[in-house]
């Protein structure tokens, strides 16, 4: 993506400095443009855990380079048991996102057989960049295989502009590029489609009013700032064509987790007949996972609820308290949206219905997992 005229990504190496990997500190957004230098796999803990990443894939990307640190940490003739001892940390950050734990272990796998330190760190690094470019990639073809979804809508109405709601922010800043959600919003507006979005505001954390939004502003895209509430009254009133959002765990049934909020969309999308679309690469499936209900639900600060954080008058960034002192808050930061209510799922090798046998038709050489007996490859 594009900022201030220069293409970035949300994660890379340092060209000058191989012990340094890159992020932009999105808890400053959209106040500030910061970045931030991991040079630690306990820093790219602590930024997953503090969301100065955040989102499914960019989970996914810190904690490869995470690993790498590790490994670049890691005592001679200790490597195995150091990286170990990385990867329950850096697991430990966030429950949810299925893209962390794919690749601490993918990173793993890729050094698994070697103990001397520098063809250790040779690997890590090379199998953290294909994470990383992997994602990119994912993404640009979830974007792709799902403009069509649009551009349908918008013939259907003779190219007046098509209403699109998301949730969160499953854009660029939660993966490495593009974004799972926006990619087919980019991919239709590069092809001359009129659109425009609906934007979540997702409480508590706000991702949609900082993020998204501030995504969207910088790529020219026509949208609106709603209350979270808002979605239903819209969907009722003919004012959205489709929905779109990302999921931080899908199992290999349908059932997809994402922000806390989303299952309350589908239901009202379900409701007025209005397709309800999930944006995933393969990478957030799990594949042993066959119940909605098993996938672990993260609990965040009371805190992010009974304060909220802006930029006041004179720019500075304030934290204030919105409700009264004392208040007990409990903060459920995902939910999850059953298949029957998910009309398909945009994936990087296409549209797929949200069943069983659809994605297993899909994702053979992935879908073995599920019952130990296919090795997961890199794509
Ligand atoms: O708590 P977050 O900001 O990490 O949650 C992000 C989301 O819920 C996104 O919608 C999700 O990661 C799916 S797309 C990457």
């Amino acid at each position: 993506m594009i900022v201030n005229g220069t293409h970035y990504r949300t994660i890379w190496p340092n060209p000058d400095d191989r012990g340094s990997i890159e992020i932009i500190d999105q808890r400053q957004l959209p106040h500030r443009f910061a970045t931030v230098s991991l040079r630690r796999a306990a820093d790219c803990h602590a930024a997953i855990r503090d969301m100065l990443v955040r989102g499914a894939g960019l989970i996914g990307a810190t904690a490869a380079y995470g690993m790498y640190l590790a490994v670049r940490e890691a005592s001679s003739g200790r490597v195995q048991e150091d990286i170990k001892g990385a990867s329950e940390l850096l697991k430990s950050a966030r429950p949810t996102a299925r893209n962390l734990a794919w690749a601490a272990d993918r990173v793993a796998a890729a050094v698994a057989d070697c103990e001397d330190l520098s063809t250790a760190e040779e690997k890590a690094f090379a199998a953290a960049n294909l994470i990383a470019d992997e994602d990119a990639r994912f993404c640009n073809l979830i974007g792709e295989h799902g403009k069509g979804l649009i551009k349908a809508i918008s013939e259907k109405k003779g190219g007046r502009p098509v209403n699109i709601l998301t949730h969160c922010n499953a854009g660029w800043l939660a993966f490495v590029d593009y974004g799972s959600a926006t990619a087919p919003i980019y991919a239709a507006r590069d092809d001359g489609i009129a659109l425009h979005v609906w934007v979540d505001e997702t409480r508590p954390w706000n991702q949609g009013a900082k993020l998204t939004s501030w995504e969207l502003l910088q790529e020219g895209i026509d949208h609106s700032l709603i209350t979270d509430n808002a979605g239903g009254h819209l969907m009722q009133n003919g004012e959205v064509d489709m929905v779109i959002v990302g999921t931080d765990r899908a199992t290999y049934t349908g059932d997809v987790a994402n922000k806390i909020g989303t299952y309350l969309k589908a239901l009202a999308a379900h409701d007025n007949d209005i397709p309800f679309y999930v944006a995933l690469p393969s990478s957030t499936f799990d594949w042993q996972l066959s119940r909605g209900s098993d996938i672990p639900i993260e609990i965040r600060s009371g805190d992010e609820i009974t304060t909220i954080t802006g930029v006041t008058k004179n720019g500075t960034m304030e934290t204030i308290s919105i409700a009264p002192v004392g208040t007990i808050a409990v903060n459920y930061s995902f939910d999850v949206t059953p298949a029957r209510l998910v009309t398909a799922l945009i994936t990087e090798r296409g549209i797929v219905a949200a069943t069983e046998a659809a994605i297993g038709r899909m994702f053979p050489d992935k879908a073995g997992l599920k019952r130990g007996t296919a090795r997961e490859e890199s794509s």
